[in-house]
């Protein structure tokens, strides 16, 4: 049986029917930015709003690769990832008075402000079908073909997405064509190794982000300059992404953990159950702690995640 049709509530999508970029389509958007008095989407843009397992199920042109593995491995992502209010904080001050907000690469909705008006985008089922129930409207979508008319936002956010994005100067171009300003949480892809899971454990995570994630330069030379801060990471950070448990070693040894950061979950288990093996004995001999004990003092650290805020010119 298939994971939407078990959906306990509907949820709000938009799903155009060829999925076409909206400036070329016959279903122009044209009413965006959304009141906040809108539920759904897609009654009021396209006159089609229905629960999710009505809907079709397939992107026009086939979803990439690493939209693929969220669908078919994202099941636990809500339990697993979850806005930290700390990060959130910083997340929220970037966006500025910004009224209106498209979260590209939305997932389940973290992050995503309740004082604002909010519409998330994002191309897999098995995600969208984990948003809780009162969540923003979702258009279904991927970053480098937004199905959304020129300056439909104030802003738009993409969260722990980027390194996705099979073409990241498409999506970074459509962030701008529809919003003046951007806001974006990534991670420096040359400091991988900041992390002793990584560098000790399974250095096949590093090579893997190494190969597919962008470097922050790049982003901000795409975006035409940008503002870059680093956002340092609580001990007890609250999301359970890739570095979040680095001062809580023994998380890693849990699969529903792993399962829910998409540098383990996409490689084969054989790079990353020795490592895995191999820290578990050293949690148990103490070596962990001899070469690691003193991180456990520290309330945050810097793991070169950033915030990269850019706002284009009127
Ligand atoms: C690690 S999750 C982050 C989700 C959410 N932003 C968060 O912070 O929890 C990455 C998300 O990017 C989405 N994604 C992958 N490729 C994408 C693309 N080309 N365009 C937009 N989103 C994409 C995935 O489906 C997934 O929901």
């Amino acid at each position: 049986m298939d994971q939407v049709d078990l959906l306990p509530h509907p949820v709000d999508v938009v799903c155009l029917p060829a999925f076409p970029r909206c400036r070329t389509s016959p279903v122009e958007v044209a009413a965006c930015p959304l009141g906040p008095e809108i539920d759904s989407i897609g009654e009021k843009l396209f006159g089609y709003s229905a629960p999710l397992s009505a809907l079709p199920r397939t992107l026009p042109g086939g979803i990439g690769e690493e939209v693929k593995s969220y669908e078919l491995f994202g099941g636990g992502y809500s339990s697993f990832r979850r806005s930290d209010p700390r990060i959130e904080g910083r997340i929220h001050a970037a966006l500025g008075t910004a009224r209106s907000v498209l979260n590209v690469g939305a997932g389940t909705g973290s992050y995503e402000p309740t004082d604002r008006s909010v519409t998330a985008l994002e191309p897999s089922w098995r995600m969208i079908s984990q948003r809780p129930p009162g969540s923003a409207p979702v258009v279904r979508g991927e970053a480098g073909a937004m199905p959304i008319a020129d300056e439909a936002f104030d802003a738009t956010l993409a969260i722990f997405t980027i390194q996705h994005w099979a073409d990241l100067e498409a999506g970074l171009g459509e962030m701008m064509r529809v919003s003046r300003r951007q806001v974006i949480f990534t991670f420096d892809v040359t400091r991988q190794r900041d992390l002793w899971f990584t560098a000790d454990y399974v250095p096949a995570a590093a090579e893997l982000e190494e190969r597919r994630a962008p470097r922050l330069e790049q982003v901000v030379k795409a975006l035409g300059g940008a503002t870059v801060e680093a956002v340092p990471i609580p001990g007890d950070c609250i999301d359970g992404f890739g570095a979040a448990y680095w001062r809580r070693p023994s998380a890693y040894l849990d699969p529903n953990v792993r399962a829910n950061i998409s540098s383990l979950l996409q490689l084969d288990p054989s790079q990353v159950q020795p490592g895995v093996a191999r820290l578990a004995a050293d949690l148990e001999s103490g070596s962990w702690q001899r070469r690691y004990g003193h991180l456990l003092e520290l309330d945050s650290l810097d793991l070169g995640y950033h915030l990269i805020v850019a706002t284009q010119a009127a």
